[in-house]
């Protein structure tokens, strides 16, 4: 099986809107994602790929001298394969690339899949953000020491 990561292009808008959708119940939406690729010099997109088919997506901002992860998906069919710390590990070179200083994210407190992943990387909690999502759930903060002074 051949994994691969490339940057993300607009064929792959309705892949990304439509996994939002199913995993998230909601997504950047369509114009969102094409402003973000062809206007917004902070964005950097992933697309993750699986003999050639589009497996996973990590979305993040290069707000120097910190950056964020906006949006981590693997489809569900390709999980458990490495493919989601792929996926952020594009994004650490990236940043390691631009002399980022701190990496952040928030995740839901009851995901224990993707901080297990975040903890793997050497992500900290920082902070809880009370209440965060729609349906009343705290945030976990987490941040990445990318250790340039
Ligand atoms: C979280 C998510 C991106 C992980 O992607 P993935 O490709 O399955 O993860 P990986 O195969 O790269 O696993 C990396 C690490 O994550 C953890 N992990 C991922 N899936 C796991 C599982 N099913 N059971 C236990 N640990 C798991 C493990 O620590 C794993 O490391 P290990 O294999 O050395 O034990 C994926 O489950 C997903 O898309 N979930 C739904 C969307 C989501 O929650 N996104 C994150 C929003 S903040």
């Amino acid at each position: 099986m051949g994994i691969t990561v490339r940057k993300m292009d607009l064929s792959d808008i309705p892949y990304v809107y439509q996994e939002e959708l199913k995993i998230f119940g909601k997504s950047l939406g369509e114009k969102t994602l094409y402003n973000e690729i062809m206007y917004n010099d902070m964005s950097r997109y992933f697309i993750a790929l699986v003999d050639g088919r589009r497996a996973g997506y990590v979305g993040s901002w290069l707000t120097l001298p910190n950056a964020e992860i906006l949006n981590l998906f693997v489809s569900e069919k390709y999980r458990g394969l490495g493919i989601g710390r792929l996926l952020m590990d594009e994004v650490i070179i990236v940043c390691n690339d631009n002399e980022i200083e701190n990496l952040t994210l928030e995740v839901r407190v009851s995901n224990l899949y993707a901080i297990k992943l975040y903890e793997g990387l050497g992500f900290k909690n920082a902070a809880i953000r009370k209440k965060y999502y729609e349906n009343g759930e705290d945030a976990l903060l987490m941040v990445l020491d990318l250790g340039v002074k």
